[in-house]
C-alpha cells in the first residue's frame, strides 16, 4: 500500500519535477552564457553571428579564405564543409586556436538523408506516415552527426500551390495541417529527445516565410497575399515546427508586404519571437542581407546589416555584413549593444543546448562514419519509405501488378541511372549504393532488357540552361531501337519525366508537362499494342495529359533515393501494394495553376453545366484537377460506409464529437488505406474553404476485411483566423467528410453552438 502511495505521488509530481529540471537547466545555461559573454569583445560577439562556407565568394570580406577566418576567430560558424572526415575535423579544430575556443556550429543541407538517401521530401510526404518520416530524419542525423555536422538546414516547410516552382520537391505540398504534422515529425527526428544527445542535429525551419508563394512559380520572386491567407494557409507549418522545438529558423529570399523577410521586423520579432515565443536563433538564407540592396530597401551593405539585425535576424549566412559593418554601426548608434548581445546569446545558447561547450565534436568520429552509414537497417528504412512514397495514378484493366517472369522491355533515360534517383539536394548521398530501376527489376525478374529510347528534351531553351542535347536523327534511332525491344516483350515499362536537374532551387519551369520527345517515344511504344506502364519520375506534380492516352498504368515515383530500384520492383510485381496519396494537386494544365483542394467557394461556384451561365469556370477545360490532393490508387479497392456521428447537435466548448465510418477492402489484395477527414464551415464571419483536412488515419485491411475508423472532433478543429486574426470558432452548422481523397462527397452534418 505504502509503495503504491509513493508511486502515485511520484507520478503526480512528475510534471513538476520535469518543469523544475528544465528551469534548473535553463538557469545553468543562463549563468554559463552570461559569464562567457562578459569575456567577449564586440568582434568576438559579431563573429558568433557569422556563418561561413567554403563555397562563399559573394561577400565583401571574402578576400581571406574561410579557413583563415575560422582560425583568427572572425568566423564563428561554418556550413557545407565537405571532404574526408579527417579534413572536416581539421577545420572544426581551428576554433581551438581562437582566444575563447568557442566551438563551431557545423551546418549542412541534409534534406532527405545524408549518405542513405530517402525519397525527396515531397515524395516522403505522400506516405502520410509520420513515424516513418521521423525515422528517416533520425537516420540522417545519426549518419551526419558521425561525419562532423551538428546542424541541418531542414525541414523545408513552405506551403506551395504552384508546381512550376522548382522547390516544391523540398517540401510537403499544399496542405497546412499535414505540412505542420510532417514538419514536427522531422524536427523530432533530427533533434531526438534532447539536442544534447550527441547523435542529434539541430533543425532549421525554412524558409520563413511564405517563400512557396513566389509569383508565377518563379524562384526568388515576390510574394503578396492577405494576412488572412498567410495565417490560415502558409504560416501553420512554421509554427508547428517552432512548437516542436526546432533550434533555428532561416529567413526566406522573398519579400512579405513589401519588406524582404530578412529585414521584416513584424515577421521575425513580432510574430516569431514575441507571439510564438521562439527561443532559437534566426539565420538568413545565403547572402540575403546583401540582397536587401538589390530588393531596393537599403542603399548599401552596411544599412542592410543594420536593417537585418534590428528586425531580429541573429546570424548572417554568407554575406559577412554583420561582422563587416556592425561595429561601426554600433559606434554611430544605428544598432545597440543590447541588440547584438541578444543575437549573440541566442547563438551561444544553441551551442550550449547542443552540448558543444563540453564536447565540441559530439558524435563526430572519422573512424565511425562507415560503421553507421548505409547500414542494412538504414537501407531497409530507405526501401520502406520509397515503397510508401510511390503513388499509383492510373491502372487501367489492372495492368499492375505484373507477373513475375514476364518478358519486360524497360525503356527510358532514367531507368538505368543511379544519379537520377537522387535530387539536387542529395549531394552527400552515396551514388554507388543506389539500386537502379533496371537492377531492381532484374533481381526479381531476370527477363528484362533495357533501352534508353529518347533524349531528355527537345526544348532548345531548356537545353541552353541544363546542357541537354537533342538531335532529331538520333532521336529517331533511339525510338526505333526501343520499339524493337517492346515488340519482343510482354509488357513495356517506360520511365519518363524530369531529370533531377529540372527541379530544385532556381529550377522553375513554365511548362510542367513531360517533354515532347519523351512523349513521342511513349506514343511509339503504345503503338506496338503492348501494355505500357509509365513510371513518372519528377520533383513536382506534372501535367500529364499529353502522355495519358499512351499509358495503361501510371505510377508517380518522384526521386526515390538509394533503394529506388528495389522499391519499384516490389510495387511492380505486387510484393508491395501501393498506398501513397498525393500531397499536392496535379493540374490538367499549367493554365489552372494555382489549383488546390482547399479553395474558396466564390459567389458563383461552377455547377458543371455547359451553357453560358456566368459561373466561375474555364470554357476550355474543367475546373477539376487531373488528380486531387489526397488521391492515390491501390491494387485493391476500399468501400466507405456512411459517416456516422455520435451527435448532431452540440453545445459548449468542452465536448467531443465522434465521427466514424466502416471501411471494407472489396478487392483481391491486402492493402493500406489513408482515411482522410475533412471539415467545412459553410457560414462564417469570413469565407471558409470548401474543405480542410483535419485528421487522417492509416489502416491495413485484408481482402474482405472491414474496420471501423473513428475520429474525435473538438472545437479546436473548427477554429480559424477571423478578420481580426484571432484563432477562434463560431457557432453554426458544419459538414464532416470522410473518404479516400479530398474529392470525397461522403458527408454528415452537425450543429455546434458555443
Ligand atoms: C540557399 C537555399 O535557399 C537554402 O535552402 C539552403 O539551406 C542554403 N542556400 C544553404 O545551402
Amino acid at each position: 500500500m505504502k509503495k503504491r502511495l509513493f508511486f502515485l505521488s511520484f507520478i503526480c509530481l512528475m510534471p513538476f519535477l520535469v518543469r523544475s529540471q528544465e528551469t534548473t537547466n535553463q538557469q545553468k545555461m543562463n549563468v554559463f552564457v552570461s559569464s562567457l559573454m562578459k569575456k567577449m569583445t564586440v568582434d568576438e560577439k559579431l563573429a558568433q553571428l557569422n556563418l561561413l562556407t567554403p563555397n562563399s565568394n559573394t561577400g565583401p570580406f571574402a578576400t581571406k579564405k574561410y579557413a583563415e577566418k575560422l582560425k583568427d576567430g572572425s568566423g564563428g560558424n561554418v556550413y557545407s564543409l565537405v571532404g574526408s572526415p579527417t579534413d572536416i575535423k581539421s577545420k572544426l579544430e581551428l576554433a581551438e586556436n581562437t582566444r575563447l575556443k568557442i566551438p563551431l556550429l557545423s551546418g549542412l543541407d541534409i534534406i532527405h538523408g545524408y549518405k542513405t538517401i530517402f525519397p525527396i521530401p515531397l515524395g516522403l510526404s505522400c506516405t502520410w506516415n509520420l513515424s516513418l518520416i521521423e525515422q528517416t530524419a533520425r537516420i540522417a542525423a545519426i549518419e551526419a552527426s558521425a561525419a562532423g555536422y551538428n546542424w541541418t538546414f531542414s525541414p523545408m516547410v513552405d506551403i506551395t500551390r504552384d508546381p512550376r516552382w522548382g522547390r516544391v520537391m523540398e517540401g510537403s505540398g499544399e496542405d497546412p495541417y499535414l505540412g505542420g504534422k510532417i514538419a514536427a515529425a522531422m524536427v523530432k527526428g533530427y533533434q531526438g529527445a534532447d539536442l544534447k544527445n550527441e547523435t542529434s542535429l539541430m533543425a532549421c525551419i525554412k524558409h520563413f516565410g511564405m517563400y512557396g508563394a513566389a509569383e508565377a512559380g518563379r524562384d526568388y520572386n515576390t510574394t503578396d497575399m492577405s494576412r488572412l491567407t498567410m495565417y490560415q494557409n502558409y504560416i501553420p507549418p512554421y509554427k508547428a515546427a517552432v512548437e516542436a522545438g526546432a533550434g533555428s529558423i532561416m529567413t526566406s529570399f522573398n519579400e512579405i508586404e513589401g519588406i524582404p523577410a530578412t529585414a521584416n521586423k513584424w515577421l521575425i520579432t513580432d510574430v516569431l519571437k514575441k507571439q510564438w515565443g521562439f527561443m532559437g536563433f534566426v539565420v538568413t538564407d545565403f547572402a540575403s542581407i546583401q540582397e536587401l540592396t538589390t530588393h531596393g530597401i537599403s542603399k548599401d551593405n552596411k544599412q542592410s546589416a543594420e536593417l537585418a539585425i534590428n528586425a531580429g535576424t541573429d546570424m548572417d549566412m554568407g554575406s559577412e555584413s554583420f561582422v563587416g559593418y556592425l561595429k561601426q554601426s554600433l559606434k554611430e548608434g544605428k544598432v545597440t549593444m543590447a541588440t547584438i548581445d541578444a543575437a549573440c546569446r541566442r547563438v551561444l545558447e544553441a551551442k550550449y543546448k547542443l552540448g558543444l561547450f563540453t564536447n565540441p565534436y559530439r558524435n563526430f568520429d572519422p573512424g565511425k562514419v562507415e560503421k553507421v552509414t548505409l547500414t542494412v537497417e538504414n537501407k531497409k528504412t530507405a526501401k520502406e519509405a520509397a515503397m510508401q512514397a510511390m503513388v499509383l495514378l492510373e491502372n487501367k484493366n489492372n495492368t499492375l501488378p505484373l507477373k513475375k517472369n514476364s518478358n519486360i522491355a524497360l525503356i527510358g533515360p532514367f531507368a538505368n541511372s543511379k544519379s537520377q534517383m537522387f535530387s539536387m539536394w542529395s549531394t552527400t548521398g552515396d551514388e554507388q549504393s543506389v539500386v537502379t530501376i533496371y537492377d531492381g527489376i532484374k533481381k526479381v525478374n531476370p527477363g528484362v532488357s533495357y533501352a534508353s529510347g529518347t533524349f531528355i528534351s527537345d526544348n532548345e531553351y531548356l537545353g541552353s540552361f541544363t546542357g541537354y542535347e537533342y538531335d532529331a536523327l538520333d532521336q529517331k534511332k533511339l525510338i526505333e531501337e526501343a520499339v524493337e525491344l517492346a515488340k519482343k516483350s510482354d509488357v513495356v515499362i517506360a520511365v519518363l519525366g524530369e531529370t533531377s536537374g529540372m527541379s530544385g532551387e532556381a529550377h522553375s519551369r513554365s511548362d510542367i508537362s513531360i517533354p515532347n520527345c519523351q512523349v513521342e517515344l511513349l506514343k511509339a511504344l503504345k503503338s506496338t499494342g503492348k501494355p505500357v506502364v509509365l513510371l513518372l519520375t519528377s520533383g513536382r506534380p506534372l501535367a500529364i495529359q499529353n502522355a495519358l492516352p499512351y499509358a495503361d498504368a501510371v505510377v508517380e515515383i518522384w526521386r526515390l533515393g538509394t533503394e529506388a530500384g528495389s522499391a519499384v520492383a516490389d510495387v511492380l510485381f505486387g510484393d508491395y501494394n501501393p498506398s501513397g496519396k498525393l500531397t499536392m494537386t496535379f493540374p490538367r494544365s499549367v493554365g489552372q495553376i494555382p489549383v488546390y483542394y482547399n479553395h474558396k467557394k466564390t459567389g458563383r461556384p461552377y455547377d458543371g453545366g455547359r451553357k453560358k451561365t456566368f459561373k466561375s469556370n474555364y470554357i476550355d477545360i474543367p475546373n477539376t484537377p487531373q488528380y486531387p490532393f489526397g488521391y492515390g490508387l491501390s491494387y485493391t479497392t476500399f468501400s466507405y460506409g456512411k459517416v456516422q456521428l455520435s451527435d448532431t447537435l452540440l453545445t459548449g466548448a468542452n465536448k467531443i464529437l465522434k465521427a466514424k465510418v466502416n471501411i471494407t477492402n472489396t478487392g483481391k489484395y491486402a492493402g493500406e488505406e489513408t482515411v482522410q477527414l475533412y471539415l467545412n464551415d459553410p457560414v462564417a464571419s469570413v469565407t471558409r474553404p470548401v474543405k480542410e483536412l483535419k485528421n487522417f488515419r492509416k489502416i491495413f485491411l485484408q481482402p474482405g476485411e472491414m474496420k471501423e475508423v473513428s475520429f474525435e472532433i473538438t472545437p479546436e478543429d473548427l477554429k480559424f483566423y477571423n478578420s481580426k486574426l484571432i484563432w477562434d470558432w463560431e457557432s453554426g452548422d458544419f459538414f464532416v467528410y470522410i473518404g479516400t481523397n479530398s474529392d470525397v462527397t461522403n458527408k454528415a452534418k452537425f450543429e455546434w453552438n458555443k
